[in-house]
This record gives C-alpha cells, structure tokens and sequence, in this order.
C-alpha cells in the first residue's frame, strides 16, 4: 500500500540585528521541527503523526477535523532530535467530508505561547479494509450447497472483528437470503446456501456489507445433468500425410466406469487449416457404422479414404465425431476429437557443426541422419529400401579438384536412419604427399525411399594442417627465464 506523507516544516526565524550582522547575504535554512503523516484518513483507523523537534523541548498537539469540528486530537512534549509518535484515533462512524490535519507546538509552560503551527488538508477514504470472499467452487448446479466464507482484513492486515452483513443474491438481483450483524469468528464469516432444484440459473452475487464498504463476488449457477455415459475418442495430435492410417481411438463407459454396448457411427472431415475462402453448402465427409461396439474399439481411417474428401490432405485439420447408441437407455451420446495433418517432408543433415575440421592423413568419420522437418524418426517401413548415396569432391591448394568415386552408405544397424560414413583419403591417394596439398573436402549425401521422396545435404570439412609440414626441434634451455 503507497501511503502519500505530507511533510511540514517551519523556518527559523532570523531577527534584523542578525541579518545586518551577517555580511554575507544568506539565510541558514535551519528547521526547528519536521513532521510527517499520512495524507489519507480512513473510518476505525489509528492516524500517526511522526513529530520531531530540533531546538527546545515543545509541546506538541496534533488534531484532525472534520468540516472545522474537531474528531481526534493528541498531545505530547517532545524533546529535542528524539522523534515521537502522536496516536489519533477516528471514530469508525466518520463520514466523508473535508479533513484538516492541524499540529502545534507550544513552549511549554508558557501559556499560549505558540512555536509554530501548521493547518494540511487530508483525504477521506471509505476503504477502510478488504473484504475477501472465498467459495468452495467457482460453478454450481442445481440442488448444490454453496460454502463461502468472508474475511474482512483491516488496512494494517489484522482481522476485523466487528459484525458484518451478508446477502445472496439470485441473477435478477432479489436477495435470496441474508444474515445480518453476523460476528466473524476469529476474522472470518463461514456461511452456507443450499441451492434449491429449480433455481434461477446465471450469474449470482455474494455481497458482504462490513462498516459501509461493499464487497461483492460473482458465482455461476448453471444448469447440469449428468449424462449416463460418455464417449471418448483419442486422435494423435498430428499425423503426417504419408502414413497409411489414422488411428482413432474410441472408448465408451457408463458413470460407473462399465463398458457400453450399442452401436457407433463414425463421421470425418477434412477441412483446410488456413482457409482461402469460405466453404459454401455441405462440407464432404465420410461416415463408418459398425453395429455391435463394445464399449472400446480401435478404428484405423485409411488416408486414402481422406484423399477422397480433399485432394491436398497436409496443411488440414480432421475432425471426428463418434455416436455411440445405447440400446437399453436407447439414448445417443458423441464423442468428438480433431487432428491436424502435415507434409511429411524429409531431413537430411551431418550431425555436429557445418563446417568441420579434419586432417588428411586420417581416417575422417561423420555422420547423417534423416527425420521428417519436425525430428520425429521415419516409420521403420520407409527405411527398408532406402538408398544413400555419398559424394566426395576435394579440393587442392592449387586450385584443383577431384571427385571420389559415389558410394552407397548401408544404413548403421544400431541406430535407425544414422548412417556412419568414413572418408580415409590415404587409402585413396595411397600416399601422403599427395594428401599434404588437400585444403579442404565438400561432402554430399543425397536420399531416395520407396516412396520416391529425395532429401540432400552437404558438409564442408577443412583440412586443419598447414600446407608446409612445419618441422618442431626442441632444444635445452641455457638460461633461467626471467
Ligand atoms: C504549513 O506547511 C506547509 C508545508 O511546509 C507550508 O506550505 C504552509 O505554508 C504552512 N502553513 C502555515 C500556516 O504555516
Ligand atoms: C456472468 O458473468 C460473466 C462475467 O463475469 C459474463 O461473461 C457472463 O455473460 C455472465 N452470464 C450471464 C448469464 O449473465
Ligand atoms: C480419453 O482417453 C484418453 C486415453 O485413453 C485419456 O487420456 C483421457 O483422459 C480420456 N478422456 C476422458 C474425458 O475420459
Ligand atoms: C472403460 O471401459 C473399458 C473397457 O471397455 C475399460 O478398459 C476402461 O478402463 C474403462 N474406463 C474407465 C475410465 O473406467
Ligand atoms: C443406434 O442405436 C440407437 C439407440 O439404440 C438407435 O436409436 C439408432 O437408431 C441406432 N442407429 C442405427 C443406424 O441403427
């Protein structure tokens, strides 16, 4: 809570003969008290007024009125330079109006004789505490009890522990129920409302009156019948537009958590994730009827099925709806789940960094993966017929290149789509003088499936010693380094 302090001094007061004295022309700002307080005044508050007194001992009267009457006041001698706090309180029952804060300070002893005094205007705030309203749920229905309690907390967080009012109001704003002069029980005001069978649904109000100020707190009453069953259906969150299926889940319980028997009717549709222009008439859909379900059934949608509905499948959301028919209740419920399909475009990458550093006269090793664009690994079947073909162009100091004969990489057996590659330019060249001119190797990977989806990459590698063989001798040293 900000609190705005007004402060308050005085000057002293420098006489003539003083002021001719001093021949330089300035006035000492020298202050002979400082006093601070609170700029708002609420109802039942205790006002502080922080007084200190930097000459001589002064009695010091502080008090707050009201349009002119006086409501509190206190007095206290202050000594010099030691602070003092004056207590005043404000009668809860004060009503708004224009508030004076006026301190004083008298010589003590001397009759009449006044220091200083100083008249501030003050603000009157109602808001003399917060009222919070607790219910044990947000949303209720028909023939619910509503449990709600009501703390009032003062300004300076201590319970308050005078009566409160309490009202509950139904949607049209009629007080259902009310409890007044109700008495917190250590701070707090725990009430109960039994909703009636029929009541009035929408929007209902707990209003909490405690020393003038209103609180009030919305709760919904809405209008719920449990159904007998339910039907869940579970798509995957995203399906890829080159799998074969979707798999949908479906399951059906009584409240009871028995299965349901009766029959299913499953619909789908495909609709366009960013649609262009508004679909006009009937949206395509494609529907599946079993009759005897059991209360749980894994139906596979043959995406061949959904190329029919829409010829471009990825970038679509797909959403289905599933009615499961009672026959004993002969009551109908649905279930409804929705997916979003995508391209499957493909990866290929090296991993670790591009580019890297290798030195010509060892075995090079690195490695390629693919994954569709989002990381997640290619279904085992696609791998099956998979080819990659690797490429290696190296380049010489001189300016020249040579490209390597193409090889077909055989898929490592241990982790599925990593191929691991070796480049071993020594058996190539059979020598290492020829290796000493490599400056750097372009490497190329380039996939094909079954599918007939291709994905390529490349990787740059630099040679990381220096053209010339640098010869390193070491010698003894003769001297101490210094
Ligand atoms: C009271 O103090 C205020 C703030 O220092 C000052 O502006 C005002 O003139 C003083 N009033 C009197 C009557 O001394
Ligand atoms: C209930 O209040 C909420 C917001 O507090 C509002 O969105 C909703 O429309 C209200 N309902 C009725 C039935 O008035
Ligand atoms: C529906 O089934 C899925 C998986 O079987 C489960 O995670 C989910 O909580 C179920 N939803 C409901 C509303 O029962
Ligand atoms: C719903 O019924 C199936 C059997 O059909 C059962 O495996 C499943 O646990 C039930 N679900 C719940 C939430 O009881
Ligand atoms: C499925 O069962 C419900 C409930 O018994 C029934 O009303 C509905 O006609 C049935 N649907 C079909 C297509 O037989």
């Amino acid at each position: 809570m900000i609190l705005r302090f007004l402060f308050l001094w005085c000057l002293r007061t420098i006489s003539a003969q003083e002021y001719s004295s001093n021949q330089i022309l300035r006035i000492k700002h020298e202050p002979t008290h400082f006093i601070s307080a609170s700029r708002t005044v609420r109802p039942g508050q205790v006002y502080a007024v922080s007084v200190t007194v930097f000459k001589s001992t002064l009695s010091v009267r502080a008090s707050v009125q009201r349009e002119g009457v006086e409501l509190a006041s206190a007095q206290q001698d202050c000594r010099p330079r030691v602070p003092e706090t004056l207590l005043l309180r404000i009668p809860p029952t004060s009503l708004p109006g224009s508030y004076r804060l006026r301190v004083e300070g008298g010589i003590q002893g001397v009759l009449g004789g006044s220091a200083f005094h100083n008249e501030s205007e003050l603000l009157y705030s109602q808001r003399s505490m917060t009222i919070f309203i607790q219910t044990n749920q947000p949303i209720y229905r028909q023939g619910q009890r509503i449990r709600f309690r009501a703390i009032p907390v003062t300004t300076d967080l201590r319970a308050f522990s005078e009566a409160v009012d309490v009202f509950i109001l139904d949607p049209r704003g009629t007080v259902m129920r009310r409890w007044l002069s109700r008495q917190t029980n250590l701070g707090a005001v725990s009430l109960q409302y039994q909703l009636s069978k029929q009541p009035m649904f929408g929007n209902w109000t707990i209003k909490v009156v405690a020393q003038g100020q209103v609180e009030e707190k919305t709760i919904y009453v809405e209008e719920y019948y449990q159904t007998p069953f339910e039907v869940n259906v579970t798509l995957p969150a995203f399906v890829l537009e080159n799998e074969r299926h979707i798999r949908c889940s479906i399951t059906a319980n009584y409240t009871s958590g028995a299965p349901v028997t009766g029959n299913l009717t499953l619909k789908a549709r495909l609709e366009p994730l960013y649609p262009q222009f508004r679909q006009y008439g009937q949206v395509p859909e494609t529907k599946h009827f079993i009759n005897y379900f059991e209360g749980r059934m894994d139906l596979d949608l043959p995406m061949s099925e959904l190329r029919r509905l829409r010829s471009q499948v990825d970038h679509s959301r797909l959403s289905v709806w599933v009615e499961v028919g009672e026959r004993f209740l002969n009551q109908v419920e649905i279930g409804f789940a929705q997916s979003l399909l995508y391209k499957s475009d493909l990866r290929l990458v090296f991993l670790g960094a591009n580019p890297q550093v290798f030195k010509p006269s060892m075995p090079f090793k690195c490695y390629v993966s693919i994954s569709f664009h989002d990381g997640s690994p290619l279904p085992s079947w696609r791998l099956n017929d998979q080819k990659l073909e690797f490429l290696t162009r190296v380049k010489f100091a001189g300016g020249g290149e040579q490209e390597l004969e193409p090889r077909f990489e055989q898929m490592s057996p241990i982790q599925f789509g990593v191929w691991e590659i070796t480049v071993d330019l020594l058996s190539v060249f059979g020598s290492l003088a020829a290796l000493n001119d490599v400056q750097s190797m372009l490497l190329e990977a380039k996939y094909t499936d079954e599918t007939g989806e291709r994905a390529r990459t490349s990787l740059l590698v630099y040679s990381s010693t220096p053209l010339l063989t640098a010869t390193c001798r070491l010698s003894p040293a003769r001297e101490m380094p210094r």
